[in-house]
């Protein structure tokens, strides 16, 4: 039987006026391409809503902890990233560019877990036959993966029985009957993205969900999912490097800054356990404008090389070119360097480079940045041996950071001769002083004084 089709609306993402058709111009706001395709529900009689979740309130000492239930993928890599394994009736965003390695990794993961329960892969992109070479390539037998390609997101919930995770193949390529517009767009990811969500919180299955970032954002991004998931994931790393990083963006169960590394290779992706040959160069220490900075990513630290490069500028207006770390960050510390320091940094252009891919959003990595630019600035190297760490303020001067004991014995263990930290965080090091000198930094002056002129 045909279903009768649902009443729909566009409504302004913008300013929330609604229209019945399309418009390229909001014309209550009059901002260009914000409508966008919702369904109209039909408002609810009063007396028959029921609480969604069981009435009264209560005092918080009657709330009883609810256990998450976790399952391991697998990769403790994987695991680690989520929190602690995957989390029964969860829902996981894991997005990226195209091309990365996302079907792979899930691939993977959804054999691993067919093992011993029931999941489906709903692919929505790839043709049954080219999921199956891929597992044949990967030397993977999951004979009892259940695989479905399809492109209707309504055609899922008939298949779902006894399923317990479900990967969604990407959700730029799925659609719903109920929307008129055509798949990929803002409408159909959001309320593709919110079936799901009903499913899973009402089923208790798990779903993966893969989403394309583009750059162009022609396809909707998984930014505007991002607030209907449980767990958002991203999966970078440069596509002709073989390694890739997997960072948690969001994650109610989990620590959020956590990071996992893993190997693309022919056969599949692998964790990466030893991170000295992704974060560091082979060649550092050698030549001027590196500087090496452990760096604190959720439960995890480990040293990370901080490239610089300092160039003449050929137009009027000097670049700042970060990879990495924030912009605003780097012109805040060229223009400490500047004024505090005296370098001549206004008619040069600026770029730096975290290696590996790595997005580092601790202040505690100014110092290092800092220590970075003048080697280049002055044209002497940092030694290969030696780490800096601390929080750069606008004095000039080197305030205290978290984790300080942390970072000093990751580099101990690292076998890093040298470390350079904050005077503050002095008293807490003390202990490493006959396995590493620790020196006490107190203005970025000290640091240029200690590095480049002793
Ligand atoms: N036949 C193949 N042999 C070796 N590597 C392959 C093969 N097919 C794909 N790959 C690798 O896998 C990557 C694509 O991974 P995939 O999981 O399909 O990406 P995504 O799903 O993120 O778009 C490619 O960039 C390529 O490096
Ligand atoms: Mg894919």
């Amino acid at each position: 039987m045909a279903k009768s089709k649902a009443v729909t609306q566009f409504v302004c993402c913008e300013c929330g006026a609604s229209s019945p058709r399309w418009l390229g111009k909001c014309p209550s706001c009059g901002k260009f391409n914000t409508m966008v395709e919702e369904l109209v529900k039909p408002a609810e009689n009063k007396s028959e809503r029921k609480a969604v979740y069981g009435g009264r309130a209560r005092p918080l000492s009657e709330i009883k902890f609810e256990n998450y239930n976790r399952t391991s993928s697998g990769m403790s890599e994987f695991d680690n990233v989520l929190g602690g394994g995957i989390v029964t009736g969860s829902l996981v965003l894991i997005g990226g560019d195209p091309g990365i390695g996302k079907s792979t990794l899930l691939t993977q993961i959804a054999s691993h877990l067919s093992n011993d329960r029931k999941v489906l892969y709903f692919s929505a992109e790839e043709s049954c036959s080219q999921v199956k070479l891929r597992t044949e390539r990967l030397n993977l037998n999951p004979d009892r993966l259940l695989i479905i390609n399809e492109t209707c997101i309504d055609c899922l919930e008939s298949e779902l029985d006894g399923v317990e995770f479900c990967i969604i193949d990407s959700i730029q390529a799925v659609y719903t009957d109920d929307l008129s517009s055509s798949a990929g767009s803002v409408g159909q990811v959001r309320e593709c993205a919110s079936k799901l969500m009903r499913i899973a919180k009402g089923r208790g299955i798990t779903f993966f969900i893969v989403g394309h970032v583009t750059k162009e954002g022609a396809l909707a991004g998984p930014k505007v999912l991002e607030h209907i998931m449980d767990t958002v994931l991203y999966f970078e790393g440069e596509n002709q490097e073989n390694f890739r990083i997997l960072r948690s963006v969001k994650n109610r169960f989990g620590n959020v800054q956590e990071v996992g590394v893993f190997e693309m290779t022919g056969e599949g992706i692998i964790p990466v356990t030893d991170y000295s040959g992704v974060f560091l160069s082979e060649s550092r220490g050698e030549e001027p404008g590196s500087a090496v900075t452990p760096a604190q990513t959720g439960a995890r630290c480990m040293n990370v090389e901080i490239q610089t490069l300092i160039a003449k500028t050929s137009f009027g207006v000097p670049r700042r070119m970060p990879l990495g770390i924030d912009y605003n960050k780097l012109v805040l510390l060229i223009a400490v360097l500047e004024k505090r320091c005296g370098l001549a940094l206004s008619s040069s252009d600026v770029y730096v480079n975290a290696m590996g891919g790595i997005k580092l959003s601790e202040p505690s990595c100014d110092l290092a940045v800092c220590s970075a630019l003048a080697s280049a600035y002055y044209g002497k190297p940092i030694d290969k041996y030696t780490a800096v760490f601390g929080e750069v303020g606008l004095t000039g001067e080197v305030r205290a950071v978290s984790y300080c004991e942390k970072r000093v014995s990751e580099c101990v263990k690292m076998g890093f001769k040298k470390v350079l930290v904050p005077a503050k965080n002095m008293k807490s090091v003390l202990k490493y002083a006959d396995k590493i000198a620790v020196v006490p930094i107190l203005y970025v002056n000290t640091m240029i004084k200690n590095l480049f002129k002793d």
